[in-house]
């Protein structure tokens, strides 16, 4: 059963909001040398990487844009399987520019295989992905990810923007569930 507040349904803090704020500035170091000539257009997909991209883009010193897309990939319940939808597209015309996408986990890297080269189609000057977290232990595909925050367990994990059946993005750390919110309500 789920609790009213959050906080009590976590088993197991991977990170904490410090943590994660500390790398995500050691990110935007490395970006903001990548892009010292041309500022890039972030990226976010939504809706996981609405916090990401929030803190991401404060720390960063560079004049960036913003933008959003929304993808939905078939696959069953917490898999993904490379076939993707677009449900939101991006505002701005990307040519000529140079993107970077902006994710907050990658599981088989299929969703983000596909909407790279979706995106790659469009004439961008370049398409680059920063993930805050990565499962290695799952990726499927040899996709190129230019910024990577931490290599996390293959356990289901939820907060800082991800979620579990909609709840748990406003956990402010990234964490493991208790088994017991999973299992199905008793009679
Ligand atoms: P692929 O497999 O295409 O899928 O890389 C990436 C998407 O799968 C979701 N995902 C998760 N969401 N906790 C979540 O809240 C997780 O542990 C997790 N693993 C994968 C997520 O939507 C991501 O964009
Ligand atoms: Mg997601």
């Amino acid at each position: 059963m789920q609790t009213d507040d959050i906080r009590d349904d976590v088993r197991e803090v991977l990170f904490t909001e410090q943590q994660l704020r500390e790398r995500l500035a050691e990110i935007a170091r490395e970006i903001e040398a990548e892009y010292a000539d041309e500022p890039p257009l972030l990226v976010g997909v939504l809706k996981g990487a609405v916090v990401v991209v929030s803190d991401l883009a404060r720390e960063l010193r560079l004049p960036v844009h913003m933008d959003w897309m929304a993808v939905s990939s078939y696959g069953s319940g917490t898999t993904s399987s490379g076939v993707v939808r677009i449900l939101k597209d991006l505002d701005a015309d990307i040519t000529g520019r140079r993107v970077l996408i902006v994710e907050d986990i990658i599981d088989s890297g299929l969703t983000l295989s596909w909407l790279k080269a979706n995106l790659e189609s469009r004439g961008p000057a370049s398409v680059d992905i920063c993930t805050l977290f990565r499962k290695p232990a799952r990726l499927k595909s040899d996709i190129e990810l230019k910024f990577v925050g931490f290599d996390v367990p293959d356990e289901f994990v939820v907060g800082y923007g991800l979620d579990y059946d909609e709840r748990y993005r406003n956990l402010r750390d990234l964490v493991v569930l208790q088994p017991h919110v999973y299992a199905p309500a008793e009679a």
